[in-house]
């Protein structure tokens, strides 16, 4: 559902999402569990961000009789922006195996807090797919403004960024820059510190899932 704060931004306001989260921003919850939660949340907020998706109509033959199918009309491309982003499309791409991957290498300058980027690998028929551009913390937004011109430049039209926690500054400036380009969250928080951390967030997403 859409939050009405921002247009064009969708958290995904469930029980288990919400449960979810509060394991995930604890400071108790070990690496393992931090993992498994990252998974089970993608799998929750991918339901609502594959919504729109196309399917074609196919027969299926069961072991009893024909009927009617559907399959994705178009091939996925799922985009996590390194490191923290593996997570997210790892888990998606449990939901959609037939999905390539790409991969976005992005790290942030601790002096300046602006992104850089370093890495950039597609499928070569990435413009035909629906691209899922992922990454848990959207805290400036500028990786992910940054990551989507970069798939842009490849002719990507049917991109959407999934999310787990964003901050409203965050998705202002990624919505300002890409108003064509949805985001889907678990929650949405108020502020960032001078760190460019998100408050209250959830800590540094990328040591917490791989332990560092
Ligand atoms: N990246 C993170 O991992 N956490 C934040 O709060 C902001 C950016």
């Amino acid at each position: 559902m859409a939050d009405s704060r921002i247009a064009g931004c969708f958290v995904v306001d469930h029980p288990l999402v919400r449960s979810k989260i509060a394991v995930l921003r604890s400071r108790d919850t070990s690496c393992e569990q931090f993992r498994r939660t990252l998974h089970e949340l993608t799998t929750l907020i991918a339901f609502e961000a594959t919504r729109d998706l196309l399917t074609k109509n196919i027969e299926v033959e069961t072991p009893l009789a024909r009927c009617a199918g559907h399959r994705l009309a178009h091939p996925v491309t799922i985009v996590p922006i390194l490191r923290a982003g593996l997570g997210m499309a790892e888990a998606l791409w449990d939901v959609i195996p037939e999905a390539r991957v790409g991969h976005v290498g992005m790290y942030r300058d601790e002096k300046t807090l602006r992104p850089k980027s370093y890495y950039f690998k597609t499928p070569p028929d990435l413009a035909e797919t629906d691209v899922f551009l992922v990454d848990p913390m959207l805290a400036t937004g500028h990786s992910a403004s940054d990551a989507a011109t970069e798939l842009k430049s490849s002719r990507v039209t049917s991109l959407r960024l999934m999310a787990m926690v964003g901050c409203v500054e965050g998705v202002t400036r990624f919505r300002k820059n890409h108003p064509d380009v949805p985001v889907y969250l678990a929650v949405l928080d108020e502020h960032l510190n001078d760190q460019a951390y998100i408050l209250p967030g959830l800590g540094d997403a990328g040591d917490r899932y791989f332990g560092t």
